[in-house]
């Protein structure tokens, strides 16, 4: 069926700049600058600003970002890494990969990591944690940072959904040892395919991170440093998103008023748990909207059929996909959020028609 509101509308926001999308292709097709050229530089540049690090290295996807800090941190056989199930299953694939144990602990009703949980789950092998600031808003970093300080242990961010949410004035991406941010399409800042990037403030890990995403080289091609990836944010990903970082600010305003309609026209329904409300600490991007119902695999047959595309995130948590072999781990709350949970139509380009028809079609499920 065709959607009257789409979960993701990547064609409106083309119409909406095509002049700047068509001038970006058009000067990196005609200059044939295609791999680690000044657009990458200038894109780093304006992240490392914008986050607040002193590095930030442009890699292929959020995934290898996770994967690379990883490695780069030096997390590998015996080591455990705490984080989270609530999550898209790169950031426990980045801890596999390295060889390293994942340790699961469960969330909190705003979807992130229950910091109460830390301490019981750490033991002599805990060599790192991957707080994930869900749905565009910050883990209690204050208190995850003042743990890792006490235990010795990395912490990788991942910020792939928080770029531009912050914690007490401090933007996500500047508190840990490194932390990553993906431009996957949907994202807050989405590319025409897959990118990513890694931000630190820590000159040896910038250079660590650089030679693994380049098969070693950093300086010249022609020393090799160590073995390495290929694993580069491509200068045209980089063109485009430096032309759609312009309007930002703009975008993450939009969302939030969004977000305001939402939380106004969906408030007091009985049956309904709304998007999580933040107190004054926290400054949060939406990148997800996210509604919680006991009914939720009515609630969303109701929306789909009514017009309304959403989507379920994520309908099975990691550590009862059999084939991960997590299943060990208890964790109460992530099960509930994911029986319960359907995120709605969220991006700058959606009107405020188009928010009041989602509100009417979810209200309409619950009279
Ligand atoms: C929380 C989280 N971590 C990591 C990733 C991985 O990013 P990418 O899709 O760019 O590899 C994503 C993207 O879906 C994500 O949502």
């Amino acid at each position: 069926m065709a959607y009257k509101v789409r979960f993701v509308n990547y064609p409106r926001q083309y119409q909406q700049l095509k002049q700047e999308f068509d001038a970006v292709f058009e000067e990196i097709m005609s200059g044939g600058d295609f791999i680690l050229r000044r657009h990458l530089e200038a894109f780093e540049k304006n992240i490392a600003a914008y986050v607040g690090t002193k590095h930030a290295i442009g890699v292929n996807t959020g995934t290898d970002a996770l994967y690379l800090s990883a490695h780069a941190l030096g997390f590998g056989p015996g080591d455990e890494v705490i984080t989270v199930a609530h999550t898209f299953v790169a950031t426990v694939g980045a801890i596999v990969q390295c060889g390293a144990t994942p340790i699961l602990v469960d969330v909190r009703d705003d979807f992130n990591i229950d910091v109460d949980q830390i301490e019981a789950a750490i033991t002599p092998r805990t060599r790192g944690i991957i707080p994930v600031h869900l749905n565009g808003h910050a883990c209690e970093m204050d208190k995850i940072m003042e743990i890792a300080q006490k235990y010795n242990l990395k912490v990788i961010e991942d910020a792939a959904q928080a770029l531009g949410a912050s914690f007490r004035g401090k933007r996500c991406g500047s508190f840990g040892d490194t932390a990553i941010f993906s431009f996957y399409p949907a994202k807050m800042l989405g590319t025409a395919g897959d990118g990513g990037m890694v931000c630190t403030n820590d000159d040896d890990l910038a250079r660590k991170l650089r030679a693994f995403r380049d098969n070693g080289r950093v300086e010249s091609v022609e020393v090799i440093e160590c073995f390495g990836w290929c694993s580069r944010l491509d200068n045209l990903h980089a063109a485009l998103l430096n032309m759609k970082f312009r309007y930002f600010d703009k975008w993450v305003k939009r969302r939030r008023e969004i977000a305001r309609l939402y939380d106004e026209g969906l408030a007091g329904i009985d049956g309904l748990t709304p998007h999580p409300r933040s107190n004054g600490d926290y400054f949060d991007v939406y990148q997800n909207y996210v509604i919680r119902c006991k009914e939720r695999d009515d609630l969303v047959a109701h929306l789909r059929s009514s017009g309304v595309e959403v989507l379920i995130s994520w309908p099975k948590p990691l550590h009862k996909q059999k084939a991960l072999g997590l299943s060990h781990f208890n964790l109460p709350m992530t099960e509930r959020i994911s029986a319960e949970v359907v995120s709605l139509p969220m991006y700058p380009e959606l009107t405020d028609e188009e928010v009041k028809f989602v509100i009417e079609t979810v209200k309409k499920f619950f009279v």
